[in-house]
């Protein structure tokens, strides 16, 4: 690509997210459009009340997001990647058939590190005979990287998570696959970075784009709220660094979560930043700020499916660089639903019309029948 002269237009391989939250009913008929326009396949996230914690929950759940998916055009061929929630009881013969049903990962929530995780894990040594097969089989275990303790500062636990909890497991489990899920901190950047083996990072829109304080300027700024909350200026340059280096370590997880206006609009407002109306555009704000371009392809499009052993999409999106405005609010069932800059421009838009076919499934998937 030229540096001297910015392109207009953007043509990429179709890309993937590889941590999203659809919910369920209404709420996933009004977010899921925007997501399937965009994405051949997203990873979809089990924090569902109850849980999304055996083989058969995920199926059902992954055939009613199916019936929500747009009838034709745009997103009609969008598939969900589906992943269970480990708990304490995961039994270890669940994972034998979780591979065999296409499902592609199991999801670590720290018992109370965020939103529905009151199912979550209260100690890893409970989960060590479910990792042990997850190991075996080759699934992989995409960890919302937190301490609970109450102990430590809200700013350090992504750090802290990594001595306690990330180093021992590892080192326990030398072949597992490790999706460190929305790293937020130059630590957490640094060790995938150093780390040997498999592991491999999500990095969100938010955190690229933001530090903290866009949480407390012009009074309390509740969509800014997520967990894990946007950290200070170095980690946002760090985790820019990692994202755009091309290093096929990094790959595209939004992590949109999308909750209704007023539940965030008030004392004990959630956590979660809805970034999936915009997602590709916001990234390319970001690969564009870093003069790095030419590396938003490998991170939207290809380091992910490499690092589950999927196949890479073919067919294409396009963006062109051309203003436009995102609307400060969209419908969500009987609620309304805030887009992380809402009301404001930005600089890149996605061509509806401009995509071509194909979502990178193996013939031989069980998901590919279904
Ligand atoms: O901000 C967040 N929202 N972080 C999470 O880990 C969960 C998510 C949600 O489900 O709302
Ligand atoms: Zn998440």
């Amino acid at each position: 690509m030229n540096r001297m002269t910015a392109p207009s237009t953007l043509t990429l391989t179709r890309p993937d997210d590889w941590h999203l939250h659809l919910r369920d009913g209404a709420a996933l008929a009004a977010v899921l459009p925007h997501t399937a326009r965009q994405f051949a396949r997203a990873v979809v996230m089990p924090n569902l009340r109850p849980p999304v914690s055996t083989v058969a929950l995920a199926l059902a759940y992954r055939a009613r997001i199916l019936a929500a998916r747009p009838t034709e055009g745009p997103g009609a061929d969008f598939e969900p990647l589906m992943t269970l929630y480990l708990t304490d009881n995961t039994p270890p013969d669940e994972i034998r058939l979780a591979r065999e049903a296409g499902i592609v990962g199991l999801k670590l929530y720290p018992a109370g590190a965020t939103t529905h995780s009151d199912a979550g894990v209260t100690d890893l040594r409970k989960t060590w005979r479910t990792l042990d097969a997850m190991q075996r089989e080759g699934l992989p275990l995409l960890v919302h990287g937190e301490v609970t303790d109450p102990a430590v500062d809200l700013f350090d636990r992504e750090a802290v998570f990594i001595d306690r909890e990330l180093i021992p497991l590892r080192r326990d489990f030398p072949s597992l696959k490790i999706v460190f899920e929305h790293i937020t901190t130059r630590e957490g950047a640094q060790y995938v970075l150093g780390a040997e083996g498999p592991i491999g990072a999500t990095v969100t829109p938010q955190h690229l784009l933001y530090n903290r304080n866009a949480i407390f300027s012009g009074g309390l700024q509740p969509h800014f709220y997520c967990l894990p909350v946007l950290k200070a200026e170095v980690h946002r340059q760090a985790l820019v660094e990692a994202a755009t280096s091309g290093s096929p370590k990094f790959f595209l997880g939004t992590d949109s979560a999308p909750h209704a206006a007023h539940l965030k609009e008030h004392a004990g407002g959630h956590a979660g930043c809805y970034t999936a109306f915009s997602a590709l555009e916001l990234y390319a704000e970001v690969f564009e700020a870093a003069g790095a371009l030419e590396h938003l392809e490998g991170f939207a499009s290809f380091h992910g499916a490499d690092f589950y052993s999927l196949p890479r999409n073919s067919g294409t999106v396009t963006l062109r660089r051309e203003a436009w405005t995102l609307p400060e609010s969209l419908p969500f069932g009987e609620a309304a639903l805030k887009p992380l800059r809402g009301g404001e421009t930005l600089r890149w838009q996605l061509l509806d019309g401009s995509r071509t076919m194909a979502v990178g499934l193996p013939s031989d998937s069980p998901l590919t029948a279904a």
